[in-house]
């Protein structure tokens, strides 16, 4: 059917710009304007919406009691002792978030060239697992399987003679996956990209009778400028030596994060994740229209960072910018978002104000 739009650009132009408002109508059947004239209309046909079950909280947790740290380049976040970690839990639940993960800022006297502290059953992150799950046991608790919250060179992985040895390294994610698992966490979300992790670690945790603890895998990890902050939080920013393109892709590329979650799936991830969001949007959408598996997207610790910085310059609406962003992650495809804003705008949901 021929949709009729109306009269020649040209003669539209001719009015003059002087002229009142052309008395005459523009002739137009199709004005999409229509629906977007009242806000009971606008939410009538709004196509994508956010709710708090689409929200994953990170917290950065620290050793201590009742301790706060801000993270300066994160404004408004700060580092939990494990006693305020659970308030935060109490929090979330209160809000609805259906699930918190947890990243530990490990004391640098613990950091050493192989990680050994994540295989440590009593490490600050199993602590926060076990006092989470103890005090808000229905919330979701989701733990990084990766080794640089604990390695002196900041990397993700063994480092041996400025090589990051893949199979070595997979080994000992299994056994920190399945400590982790023994702690109580409920998602092992392997952000290391080393080749073959989720499936050694799904036997790893199947083997020891973790067969329902599930796998979020961070299928689509990109080597990024954007996880500064997030250094900065766990304290691996002034240790890393070099950076991590040996292992995380490149961000010129999209059929490879394809491959890269095809083969996360195959080995038996129940979730997939992109990471970082919004720069990486089209991929996201790929990668939800390819497969249709739960998928996440990271909005990530920069861009956190850059819409907190702008909001405080007074150079946008960080409410505004925040919800938009948000939003826009539900349009490409997500079934949910992992960010740092996730108690503030579940606080502005649950008004009715998103
Ligand atoms: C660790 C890890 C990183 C993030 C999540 N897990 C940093 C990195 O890979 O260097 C980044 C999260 C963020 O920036 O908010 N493997």
């Amino acid at each position: 059917m021929a949709i009729k739009f109306g009269r020649p650009l040209e003669r539209v132009r001719s009015v003059p710009a002087e002229a009142e408002a052309p008395a005459t109508p523009l002739d137009l059947a199709v004005r999409p304007r229509r629906n977007r004239r009242a806000e009971w209309s606008r939410r009538m046909v709004r196509e994508h919406v956010l709710s708090t079950d689409d929200l994953i909280w990170p917290l950065f947790v620290v050793d201590g009691t009742d301790v706060r740290t801000p993270v300066a380049s994160m404004p408004d976040v700060e580092r939990l002792s494990v006693n305020q970690a659970v308030r935060a839990a109490e929090r979330a639940a209160k809000l609805n978030i259906p699930c918190l993960a947890l990243f530990p800022y490990t004391d640098p006297s613990k950091r050493d060239n192989d990680g050994t502290e994540a295989l440590n059953a009593d490490n600050l992150v199993c602590r926060a697992v076990r006092a989470i799950k103890k005090e808000v046991p229905d919330i979701g608790v989701l733990c990084d399987v990766a080794l640089d919250p604990y390695t002196s060179h900041g990397h993700d992985g063994l480092l041996h003679d400025g090589v990051i040895l893949n199979d070595e390294t997979v080994t000992v994610l299994v056994r920190q996956a399945v400590i982790q698992a023994e702690a109580g966490c409920d998602i092992i979300a392997p952000s290391d990209m080393m080749d073959g992790r989720v499936g050694a670690i799904r036997s790893g945790l199947d083997q020891k009778g973790f067969g329902d603890v599930q796998i979020m895998a961070y299928a689509a990890k990109y080597a990024s400028a954007f996880y500064g902050p997030f250094r900065d939080a766990v304290g691996s920013s002034a240790t890393l030596t070099g950076d991590k393109r040996t292992y995380q892709m490149d961000p010129a590329n999209t059929d490879e994060a394809l491959r890269e979650v095809e083969l996360d799936i195959a080995e038996g991830a129940d979730m997939v994740m992109v990471k970082p969001g919004l720069p990486y949007l089209d991929v996201l959408a790929r990668v939800k229209a390819t497969f249709g598996m739960p998928t996440f997207a990271y909005q990530v610790s920069g861009e956190y960072a850059m819409i907190m910085a702008a909001a405080k310059n007074g150079w946008l609406d960080g409410d505004k910018a925040m919800t938009e962003s948000l939003v826009a992650f539900k349009r490409a495809g997500a079934d949910g978002v992992l960010t740092y804003f996730a108690a503030r705008i579940a606080e502005k949901l649950k008004k009715g104000g998103a």
